[in-house]
């Protein structure tokens, strides 16, 4: 008996792996089916939570970057040197580096070169901030455009895993913290992401999914790639603990602890177990062998579109959250877990929050599965707010590659 007849109200679902055990897929043919950040619009809600994580993000790359930035071939002074960035959110994390990035090269090709910056995320993102932020209506962090001539901000309201710009038209594209997104959710029974309780096919189905989006979206930055161009991306990684052997992804416990009390709300009849199993993260951490496996096959499709890799590397980048409680503790001797659990919380929610909203039955009113979805919050606040933040502490682990189109 296929999940398909087990759970028949699963939006758009087909089957992957057919010679395997049917492990079912939804499909996200609607964008708010994958991500929708938290927060009002307009706001700039993204770079005051969970941008504060990630603005640090591009640091283990950024001088790769500045320096191989002034390496790509831009002879064609009357045209503009194009710049990308994928999963761009509000803009605010990419806001310094790009500050630089366009300092670097202005000094490199003349003052006069003439830049265009595109913005891309898919049709849900909060662009009303991005905007506000490039032009300064939203001060913190300062836009380079308040200071720069001849740089020219574009949006693109696409999905990255398609074309989003003309072939053969960018300089020098990034993505950071993004591709773990996919396209497709493949679905696990009994968690929201895949745990101990999921079965091999389950696990075997998402890190499929992972490993034909991870093409796709390589392709499509391919044809859009410039010869010579570069592509730096961030990738959220799967890897084995150094002291327990486990396996480990990138914010392990707070999905841990998101599946905990959604777990215990589907076990209680807060909400079905057909909600629960609408409740899966379209999401997907990889190993280092996964994201280079493209680069490694010499004839495959990503090696034959001229995409060649130049460095790849794991870091585990702090966790900004523990880091203040840490220093509030050391310097003050106030242990805040409070605080700490707080901050935390409202930054990982912008991106989980919608998650939660969609695999709630349409049945219910919008205000009732608000209700839900802030009561699980709530709860894992309560929840965190009485562990160790030592114990709890987050592994922000990174892959970072730097490809260049030949
Ligand atoms: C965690 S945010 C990262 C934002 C920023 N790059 C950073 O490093 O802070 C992930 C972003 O990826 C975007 N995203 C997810 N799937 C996407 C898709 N298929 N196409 C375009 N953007 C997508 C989301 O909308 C979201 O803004």
């Amino acid at each position: 008996m296929s999940f398909r007849i087990l759970y028949p109200s699963i939006r758009r679902c087909h089957l992957l792996h057919k010679g395997l055990t049917a492990v079912p897929v939804r499909y996200n043919a609607d964008a708010q089916q994958i991500y929708r950040p938290y927060g009002k619009t307009g706001d700039g809600s993204y770079g005051s939570t969970l941008g504060k994580q990630n603005v640090g993000s591009v640091l283990p790359v950024r001088e790769r970057i500045l320096r191989l930035a002034q390496t790509i071939p831009f002879t064609d002074k009357d045209s503009a040197f194009n710049i990308a960035d994928y999963g761009a959110a509000d803009g605010s994390t990419a806001m310094a580096i790009f500050g630089e990035l366009l300092a670097t090269l202005k000094d490199h090709h003349g003052p006069d070169t003439q830049f265009q910056v595109i913005y891309e995320d898919s049709e849900m993102n909060d662009f009303n901030s991005l905007f506000k932020r490039m032009s300064g209506i939203i001060p913190d962090p300062p836009s380079y455009l308040l200071e720069m001539d001849n740089v020219y901000v574009l949006a693109s309201g696409t999905n990255f895993y398609k074309q989003c710009v003309p072939s053969n038209s960018i300089h020098f594209m990034m993505s950071l913290a993004s591709v773990h997104w996919l396209s497709k959710t493949p679905i696990f029974k009994d968690s929201i992401y895949k745990g101990d309780m999921s079965s091999a096919e389950e696990t075997t189905a998402l890190h499929k999914q992972a490993e034909l989006d991870w093409e796709t979206f390589l392709l499509s930055r391919s044809t859009e790639l410039k010869r010579g161009g570069l592509l730096v991306v961030g990738v959220c990684a799967e890897f084995q603990d150094r002291n327990t052997g486990e396996k480990r992804y990138t914010l392990y416990s707070f999905v841990g602890l998101l599946n905990e009390v959604w777990k215990e709300y589907s076990e209680s009849g807060k909400i079905s177990r057909e909600e629960f199993i609408n409740t899966n993260m379209s999401t997907c951490c990889r190993t280092m062998e996964e994201v280079r496996k493209p680069f490694d096959e010499r004839w495959s499709p990503v090696s034959r579109s001229g995409l060649n890799l130049l460095s790849a590397e794991a870091v585990v980048n702090p966790d900004v959250f523990y880091n203040d409680w840490r220093e509030k503790k050391d310097n003050e001797g106030i242990d805040d877990r409070d605080d700490f659990a707080r901050k935390y919380i409202s930054a990982h929610r912008n991106w989980s929050n919608s998650t939660f909203m969609n695999g709630l039955s349409d049945s219910r009113s919008l205000e009732e599965k608000e209700q839900i979805v802030d009561g699980l919050y709530d709860d894992v606040e309560k929840r965190m707010s009485r562990m160790n933040p030592e114990i709890f502490k987050d592994d922000v682990k990174f892959i970072y590659i730097v490809i260049r189109k030949e």
